[in-house]
């Protein structure tokens, strides 16, 4: 699988973040490149026994054979990319494209003072809705144009493009998740740009041709943070009972839950152009499984719900999770 993307197919933190860190400390991977809205993500990466909350950094930083990278279509927070570079060692191994969208405190100032993006849309607070705005406007800064990530700016699409000439293995990590999607999502209840697999091979500049493969991650039940539509939602003392309550990563609310919806992984299958599906928190609905990596451990039951993905979806479940480690994965 030279190129793939890794994409959302609910609402976020589906666990693109764990998908990743699982790939990258078992495949060999030339290069990481994020793709998304910016720092509104919060991926989570355990690995040796150590938990990362990343809003900008690839989840595969620990692999280090690899290159990390930041699209043109992201937007970053000089701050916040500092600290984790500096968190993740990934100092001379990570570069941002001169073309990547620069957050200012003003941007962050007017997410969190207006009150349709706080209480309409319940954004993150992040200036990631007003930095798109000012992009669309042509007046936001770009990487180039900040002193202090000089030493990492390059040309992304150069820089992936001649990789994968090369025959190497590129995973563009995509955040926020389909129904996130100004486009195709639950709109207005959602973040400021397309979050589909297109738009994240656009975000790092690669062709649509030069795509392999496309793995949807879906959680084994749907958590929303923030406001918008929620199929089958959840009272929270029903989430608790369940065992399902998950805080933001960024913002720290509590997460909003219902059971797995069929209907929207088909749509999100469809609109990313899977051609695999990874399935996340199956120990959350079948704690037997809990850090199982041999698919001879699933039970009748939790194999039942997973055919029903894949005859819904039309797609192969390739991956199911089984705990926030990098290592908890049964593969098929
Ligand atoms: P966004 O880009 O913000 O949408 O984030 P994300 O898709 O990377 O997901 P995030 O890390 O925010 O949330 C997923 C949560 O589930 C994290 O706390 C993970 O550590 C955890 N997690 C991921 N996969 C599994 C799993 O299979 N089992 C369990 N128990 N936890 C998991
Ligand atoms: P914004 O992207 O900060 O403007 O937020 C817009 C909407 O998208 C809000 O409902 C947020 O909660 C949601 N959102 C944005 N990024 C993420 C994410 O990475 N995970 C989950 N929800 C997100
Ligand atoms: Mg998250």
């Amino acid at each position: 699988m030279p190129v793939t993307i890794i994409c959302g197919g609910q609402f976020g933190d589906e666990g693109k973040g764990k998908i990743v860190s699982y790939l990258a400390q078992n495949t060999k991977i030339d290069a990481f490149a994020r793709a998304g809205t910016g720092p509104n993500a919060g991926h989570t990466v355990v690995v040796d026994g150590k938990t990362y909350k990343l809003q900008l950094v690839p989840s595969g930083f620990f692999n280090e054979e690899s290159v990390s990278y930041i699209g043109a279509g992201m937007l970053i927070n000089p701050d916040i990319f500092l600290k984790e570079v500096e968190v993740t060692s990934l100092e001379g191994r990570i570069f941002v494209d001169r073309h990547t969208g620069v957050i200012e405190q003003d941007h962050i100032d007017r997410d969190r003072g207006s009150q349709h993006l706080r209480e309409v849309v319940g954004s993150t607070g992040t200036g990631c809705g007003p930095a798109n705005e000012d992009r669309a406007k042509r007046v936001l800064k770009l990487a180039k144009d900040i002193p202090e990530l000089s030493k990492y700016i390059c040309n992304v699409s150069d820089e992936v493009n001649d990789i994968i000439d090369r025959g190497g293995t590129v995973i563009i990590e995509g955040s926020q998740a389909t129904f996130l999607s100004l486009l195709h999502g639950t709109y207005p209840f959602v973040t400021s740009k397309d979050v589909t697999a297109s738009t994240f091979a656009a975000d790092i500049g690669v062709g649509p041709t030069r795509i392999d493969e496309v793995i949807v991650v879906l959680k084994a039940y749907v958590t929303r943070v923030g406001t918008g539509p929620l199929e089958g939602e959840l009272e929270p003392e029903e989430i608790k009972k369940r065992g399902w309550q998950e805080y933001g990563t960024v913002t720290g609310r509590l997460r909003r839950a219902a059971p797995f919806d069929f209907e929207l992984a088909r749509k999100a299958v469809r609109l990313n152009g899977a051609t695999s599906i990874a399935l996340t928190k199956i120990d959350l609905l079948y704690p037997e499984l809990e850090g199982v990596q041999e698919v001879s451990k699933v039970p009748p039951a939790a194999m039942e719900f997973i055919q029903k993905i894949e005859d819904t979806c039309g797609v192969p479940v390739k991956y199911i999770s089984t705990g926030p480690n990098a290592k908890d994965m049964i593969v098929r």
